[in-house]
């Protein structure tokens, strides 16, 4: 074999010549709009929301919010994981209830369900790596009150089916964004499809407030009971205005700083997802008619943020050699489950949910006698989201790829396919 043929990891020439960048999305951007924005709100001393609404960075972060997603409402709070909560509460998900989630989230989805009183129930997801429509339904029960479609690394979901599986069962859809702002479905944006959508502003995210998350909704009892949530004074600072009944809440308030952060950031959200699509379709365009490994399917492309290239191999050990041979040409590649590296992405690693444990000495809320006791989690039960998780190599984008990048992703996964053919 030509030496410019001979794997990387074999000793042959690495494709890319030099270090992709590496980095996060919107937090490797930050720069003086930022840096001026946050040191305004230090100026004015003015940290918390409420003290001068008329010209708070929450409430222009949240107009933002409104506007990306075509609703109606949108509430900034102090993470995604509270993002949630707010949205679980808001549209009264509680003690008794099931929620449906996929097999692959963040932890975070599933916390946030057993935090409100109901209890996950995971379902599959399929090569488009979001959930699967057919087994969400395989996975109704009379308890079961919602499903929350989760669009992972900015791939969407089938909207399309879960919608129309929701409104045939008659469940509410509270839509997980954290990865995927700015992200859509058949023109429609994520965020806008179900009772509420979630987003988080965490620094992995493709904008960041630091920390910090969003809750839209077009319902205006939804949004009220979501504020009610986020702020057990919500009553004392917008009197007046509440029209729902007041129940206990949290404080899950965004602060001023993570407002001003938020909004600078949120400004260069359109030409960060400009950037990782272009990568994207450049590395999509190259990849057309090659043998020995396969593109994920993406429910809608066009919506797609482009923040992750998915590749898919017939099983999982070729998986992970392939994806070691592509480190080795120097691209920034990995397997998505290997059973070596404990993921809190992956279903089988989220241990209180796996153990049934809470911080409840009474072992609420599995225990409540509300919910099904027969009700059981095991690593192995859903074969389908391990078996498609370890064929999937994830090939990170970010917006300073260059065209460059673009060519050594292409040579490398077409070298590394021929040569184990
Ligand atoms: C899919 C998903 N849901 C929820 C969260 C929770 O967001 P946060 O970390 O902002 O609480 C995250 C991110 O961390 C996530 O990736």
């Amino acid at each position: 074999m030509a030496a410019v043929d001979r794997l990387a990891i074999d000793g042959g020439t690495p494709v890319a010549s030099e270090a992709f960048p590496v980095g996060f999305l919107g937090s490797a951007e930050i720069g003086e709009p930022e840096i001026e924005a946050v040191t305004s709100v230090l100026r004015n001393k003015t940290v918390f929301r409420f003290l001068d609404p008329k010209n708070s960075w929450c409430t222009r972060l949240e107009t933002k919010f409104k506007n990306l997603t075509g609703r109606e409402h949108a509430l900034a709070v102090g993470g995604g994981t509270a993002a949630l909560l707010c949205g679980f509460s808001a549209v009264g998900i509680g003690d008794g209830d099931e929620v449906i989630i996929p097999g692959y989230t963040y932890i975070a989805t599933a916390a946030a369900v057993l935090l409100c009183g109901a209890v996950p129930v995971i379902c599959e997801i399929d090569e488009t790596l979001t959930m699967d429509p057919a087994d969400v339904e395989r996975k109704i029960t009379p308890r079961t009150r919602a499903l929350v479609p989760v669009h992972m690394r900015g791939l969407p979901c089938d909207m399309d089916r879960l919608v129309l599986l929701a409104r045939k069962h008659n469940l509410l859809v509270v839509e997980d964004v954290a990865q995927a702002c700015g992200g859509s479905y058949k023109g429609r944006p994520l965020g806008s499809f179900g009772e509420a959508g979630c987003f988080s502003l965490q620094q992995y995210k493709v904008i960041t407030a630091g920390e910090g998350g969003i809750v839209v909704t077009d319902n205006p009892d939804v949004f009220q009971r979501a504020a009610l949530y986020h702020d057990s004074a919500m009553l004392f600072w917008q009197p007046g205005e509440t029209k729902v009944r007041a129940f206990p809440g949290t404080n899950f308030r965004m602060n001023e700083l993570e407002g001003a952060l938020g909004c600078t950031q949120f400004d260069r959200l359109e030409s960060i997802l400009a950037r990782t699509r272009k990568v994207k379709r450049g590395i999509v365009e190259g990849l057309q008619g090659v043998e020995g490994v396969r593109l994920a399917p993406v429910n809608c492309p066009d919506g797609d943020l482009g923040i992750a290239a998915i590749l898919l191999c017939e099983t999982g050990d070729r998986a992970k050699r392939f994806a070691a041979a592509l480190n080795a040409e120097g691209i920034p590649a990995s397997s998505v489950y290997d059973k070596t590296v404990p993921d809190r992405h992956i279903y089988c690693y989220w241990e209180y949910v796996m153990e049934k444990s809470s911080s409840d000495a009474h072992g609420r809320p599995w225990t409540s006698p509300l919910h099904d006791q027969t009700r059981r989690y095991t690593p192995d039960m859903c074969p389908q989201t391990l078996d498609v998780l370890g064929r999937s190599i994830h090939i990170d984008i970010t917006q300073r790829y260059e065209q460059k990048h673009v060519d050594w992703i292409v040579q490398a996964v077409r070298k590394v396919a021929a040569a184990l053919a």
